[in-house]
């Protein structure tokens, strides 16, 4: 792999190697020539010289950006200054020709064009940088957990409960069978269709992964789930990646440092395993990146309490779109300026009113707010919600019933108040908001490989 090369040169500097990659740019004279050779490991390219000895000389001469091929050769110094090696052919296979109505010729192209091209886009310097910085991500976030002995627990992504109880699912069918339940209309019945069950795509894997969190005690899921929202934002998609921790004898303190932990510990190990990335998106993509990620890794997240933060923002200077006024969800604008203005940091936002969160959240002594937190970052707004859980039967009955939830279909979570119930607390991290966080990429289409959002479902 190139990096190798980069990141170890004397272990191959003088050696006889072989390479794979694709042809950024061929310059070629009549005796010899030079490749820009890239392989996806890194951004830079290897600079492969061929001579006119080289018995397929004309066919790589006349090779064109975005060809496949395999170079055997010694690695030695450059003469140049602008590389440190370079590779002496000896060889060249073309493995994949390209053909001449290549979308990704040398020049810049705009990231709503490589959209469009979503199968393609991750050849090019952005994308494959956005996406080594997600897979890097993902490592740490398992890292993180397995080093503190969390148990990765696999949830469901067919369901048969709305884990968030706002309605926002795809339903499953099992259409096409010829046994598919109809009414006498002779439509399917959605509600028996899955063998004889309404099912759904997850919103959330909480619901299961608190099941296993009063076996294991500490646990996490990481996996798709799915949104039927219509929101055509920056920040939303159908179909998303979350990480759900979920910790027993817990509560919302508990819940708030470990996901502080978490965030310093992802953004520390990408700024340290992925420098090169990490520079180039403060280059190209948000000059203040790297400072305030730093910053970030200096400092103690911010806490304030939802109605503290409601008055924060009515006394602001700014105007907003969206009304403040208490028992109103915060909007995006109004997530942006506590974080971006007012605190300059993440901050957690705590305690909000009972009717703006989900049902399984724990009851404050007030009756009028829940034990919710939400973390709000610079540049994203919410990357983060979470809960202590309502442990007591009672209480979380009664706010099934006046939710219109029926406790019966949830039978199995309220066992888990039955047999053994724990204070216990979790969150949930979007994966995407939190790759837009340490990229600086502002929208969520571009940090995700084929986004699922209203109009968009073409690959
Ligand atoms: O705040 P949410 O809806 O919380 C839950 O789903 C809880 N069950 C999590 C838990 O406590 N285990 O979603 C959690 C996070 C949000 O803060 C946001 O980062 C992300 O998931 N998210 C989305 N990301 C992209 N597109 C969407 N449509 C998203 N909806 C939520
Ligand atoms: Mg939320």
């Amino acid at each position: 792999a190139i990096k190798k090369l980069y990141k170890q040169s004397e272990k191959y500097l003088g050696k006889r190697i072989k390479v794979n990659g694709w042809v950024r740019t061929v310059r070629a004279s009549k005796a010899f020539g030079f490749i820009e050779l890239n392989d996806g490991t890194f951004f830079a390219n290897l600079q492969v010289v061929f001579e006119e000895s080289l018995s397929n000389f004309k066919e790589v001469a006349r090779l064109v950006t975005g060809s496949a091929i395999t170079v055997e050769g010694e690695l030695v110094e450059s003469p140049g200054a602008k590389q440190p090696f370079e590779l002496k052919a000896e060889n060249i296979e073309i493995v994949g020709s390209c053909a001449a109505d290549y979308p990704l010729q040398k020049k810049r192209h705009t990231f709503e064009f490589l959209r469009t091209i979503a199968h393609l886009r991750p050849r090019t310097n952005t994308f494959a940088a956005v996406f080594r910085v997600r897979s890097l991500a993902a490592y740490a976030i398992h890292k993180f957990f397995q080093e503190r002995d969390f148990v990765y627990a696999h949830t469901p992504v067919i369901t048969g409960s709305d884990a968030e109880g706002a309605g926002e699912m795809f339903r499953v069918t099992t259409l096409g069978f010829d046994n598919t339940p109809r009414n006498e209309a002779g439509q399917v019945d959605f509600t028996r269709d899955f063998f004889g069950r309404e099912t759904n795509l997850t919103v959330s894997g909480q619901l299961e992964v608190e099941t296993y969190c009063h076996a294991f005690g500490k646990v996490y899921t990481f996996g798709p789930t799915f949104r039927a929202e219509n929101s055509n934002t920056p920040r939303h998609a159908a179909e998303f990646w979350m990480i759900e921790p979920e910790i027993a004898f817990a509560d919302l303190k508990d819940d708030m440092d470990l996901a502080e932990s978490m965030m310093k510990y992802v953004i520390g190990y990408v700024m340290e395993n992925a420098p090169e990335e990490m520079d180039f998106f403060n280059k190209f993509i948000d000059k203040s990146l790297l400072a305030r990620l730093e910053n970030v890794l200096k400092s103690e997240f911010g806490h304030v309490t939802y109605s503290e933060a409601i008055d924060i923002l009515k006394n602001s200077p700014e105007k907003f779109e969206y009304p403040v006024e208490w028992g109103y969800d915060l909007q995006t604008e109004h997530e942006r300026y506590l974080a971006e203005k007012h605190f300059q940091k993440p901050v957690f936002v705590t305690d909000y009113p009972k009717q703006i969160k989900a049902f399984y959240m724990r009851m404050n002594n007030d009756q009028k707010t829940v034990a919710a937190m939400d973390l709000l970052v610079p540049g994203v707004g919410e990357i983060i919600g979470g809960s202590q859980r309502e442990e007591r039967l009672d209480y979380l009955e009664q706010r099934m019933k006046e939710l219109g939830l029926s406790p019966e279909d949830y039978w199995w979570y309220l066992d888990i108040r039955k047999y053994g119930g724990t204070t216990h607390a979790g969150y949930g991290l979007g994966f995407e908001r939190l790759i837009m966080y340490l990229t600086g990429m502002s929208n969520i289409r571009d940090v995700i490989s084929f986004p699922r959002t209203p109009k968009n479902a073409e690959f």
